[in-house]
């Protein structure tokens, strides 16, 4: 049961059980995919998640070469059916990128992209590209403050491992994982040229490089990763080589040239840097909101005036919170690494005081909603719109609709969900509707847009189903409501928008 639950909230097949398998072994599924591509290049992907499973499509539909592809990742509960379902002709990553089941499908005709769990594959490799995870475990507070985090590299460097004990001597390792500046030269490279001595094998043909993925989960999921600019480096002459000999042959770099940087370590902070920024400007506009609130000021038409000026076009826009796997944790991952890999004793105070803030925006949200409703919320109906953590994308990793539904949980609020993408909350153990005619066939007491999905921006149909509603708190937590729909909505409902103060007022 536990291995549907999991499969659904990422992919639609809902009705079939993956038993994981008694043995890794899969040494003869390998060697049958490989007997029909004969001669081709071999590229091994580990880390089916949301990065690597579209990057292994990307190869497969290489721009200039034609690769046999083979994705690697865990036989456990919450990865196991990832390869099961690739084999099986279901892509596991949903997403709103019609470009995914054109690239998947195409594969599938060329039967050029395989999956497995069986370490075996890195022996066939000329190629491996790291996609797996790297966590930061957070130790948070009652109020979700950030007290403490720790950063361990064990599990990433046991991956690693597998990958040193199997692979051709003269094998590229492509590190795409984010991780903290430093890993690539001061981890990466020596582990893998140990497990070869140990083998008895030379480490003078390894390379070793580092390039950041700027994947774009939703309607630009294949180009963010073929058809965008890329950062690289290798751990040495013959590396930085052979990376861009690689990525060439993936990636549009006529229109879209690659930036080599002088170090790994280079290429490794410039992601978790242009992450933090993002992070900052976030956690920067915080403040600003709740001023905004304070001064009856609508933040969202300050922010739009301001980015007419070309110098000030990406400031951010406030809302329920920063949610997703990079955001909450790179700065982090940062801070660790100048304090662990480098030795420095100072944290880069100010990323890690970024995230905090941000960590806190769900409760703030709450909070706001709590000040304008007055009443207790024991009992009360809530309809949430949206869960996941970003707009038009199935993922909950971090979202920060959890936070906030924690905290209507605690207050004893009746919640209902609802998501066009998220079939199964994976983190809250819960099942989301997509049937959004049917969830406002009740009434609520309140209902709260957490997502902005396209489902709920400018859509005449939703706004006819809201008037007709009883009177009820409508909370815009990020902005997706314009001034007409607030204006009409307004007759019948009481609307508040987060970064807006009192509209009435
Ligand atoms: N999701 C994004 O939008 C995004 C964007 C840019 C970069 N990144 C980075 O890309 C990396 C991957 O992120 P993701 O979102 O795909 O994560 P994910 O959790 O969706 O996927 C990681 C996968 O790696 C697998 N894995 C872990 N250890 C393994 C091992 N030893 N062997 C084989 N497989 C293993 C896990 O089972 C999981 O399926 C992270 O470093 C992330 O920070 C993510």
């Amino acid at each position: 049961m536990e291995t549907i639950l999991k499969t659904v909230s990422r992919s639609p097949i809902t009705n079939k059980d993956y038993p994981i398998p008694a043995t890794v072994n899969d040494q003869a599924g390998i060697d049958q995919f490989l007997s029909v591509h004969p001669g081709k290049k071999v590229v091994v992907v580990q880390g089916m998640g949301f990065v690597g499973s579209v990057m292994g499509l990307v190869v497969a539909n290489a721009i200039t070469e034609e690769y046999a592809v083979i994705g690697i990742d865990l036989p456990t509960p919450a990865s196991w059916w990832k390869i099961c379902s690739i084999n099986e002709g279901v892509f596991p990553v949903l997403a709103s990128d019609p470009k995914i089941s054109e690239y998947y499908a195409k594969s599938r005709e060329k039967k050029n992209y395989y999956a497995t769990c069986d370490p075996y594959a890195y022996s066939k490799a000329d190629v491996v590209i790291v996609d797996i995870n790297l966590d930061v475990k957070k130790q948070t507070g009652p109020g979700h403050e950030l007290l403490d985090y720790t950063v361990d590299l064990t599990p990433f460097k046991k991956a690693v491992e597998s990958i040193g004990n199997n692979c051709r001597q003269d094998v590229l390792v492509l590190v795409e994982t984010t991780v903290p500046p430093g890993t690539t030269e001061k981890v990466v490279k020596p582990l893998l040229q140990e497990c070869l001595q140990k083998r008895g094998l030379p480490v003078d043909q390894l390379k070793v490089g580092h390039s950041y993925e700027r994947v774009m989960p939703g309607p630009k999921y294949i180009d963010s990763i073929q058809n965008f600019y890329r950062v690289f480096a290798g751990t040495d002459a013959m590396s930085t080589e052979a990376v861009e000999k690689f990525l060439r042959t993936v990636i549009r770099t006529d229109e879209f040239p690659l930036t080599r940087l002088g170090h790994t370590n280079a290429t490794e902070m410039a992601k978790v840097l242009e992450n933090s920024f993002r992070a900052m400007n976030i956690a920067f506009m915080v403040e600003w909101s709740r001023f905004a609130e304070e001064a009856s000021v609508d933040i969202y038409e300050v922010v739009n005036a301001i980015r007419m000026r070309p110098t000030h076009k990406n400031i951010m826009l406030p809302g329920l919170g920063v949610g997703g796997y990079c955001l909450t944790k790179d700065p982090l991952l940062a801070s660790w690494a100048r304090m662990n890999l480098f030795n420095s004793n100072d944290p880069l105070l100010q990323s890690e005081k970024g995230v905090r803030i941000n960590d806190k925006m769900p409760l703030y949200a709450f909070e706001y909603l709590q000040s304008q409703y007055k009443d207790s919320l024991s009992g009360k109906k809530v309809l949430l719109l949206g869960v996941s953590y970003l707009n038009d994308v199935g993922d909950t990793r971090y979202t920060p609709v959890e936070g906030f539904y924690n905290q209507l949980q605690e207050a004893g609020a009746e919640i209902s969900l609802h998501d066009p993408h998220v079939l199964y909350w994976e983190e809250k153990d819960t099942w989301v509707t997509q049937d959004l005619n049917k969830l406002l066939e009740q009434d609520y007491d309140i209902i709260t847009i957490t997502t902005g999905h396209k489902e709920y921006r400018s859509n005449p149909a939703l706004m006819a189903k809201l008037q007709e509603k009883t009177p009820a708190v409508i909370y815009d937590t990020i902005g997706v409501l314009t001034n007409e729909e607030i204006k009409t909505l307004s007759d019948k409902h009481m609307v508040r928008v987060l970064g807006r103060g009192d509209l009435q007022g």
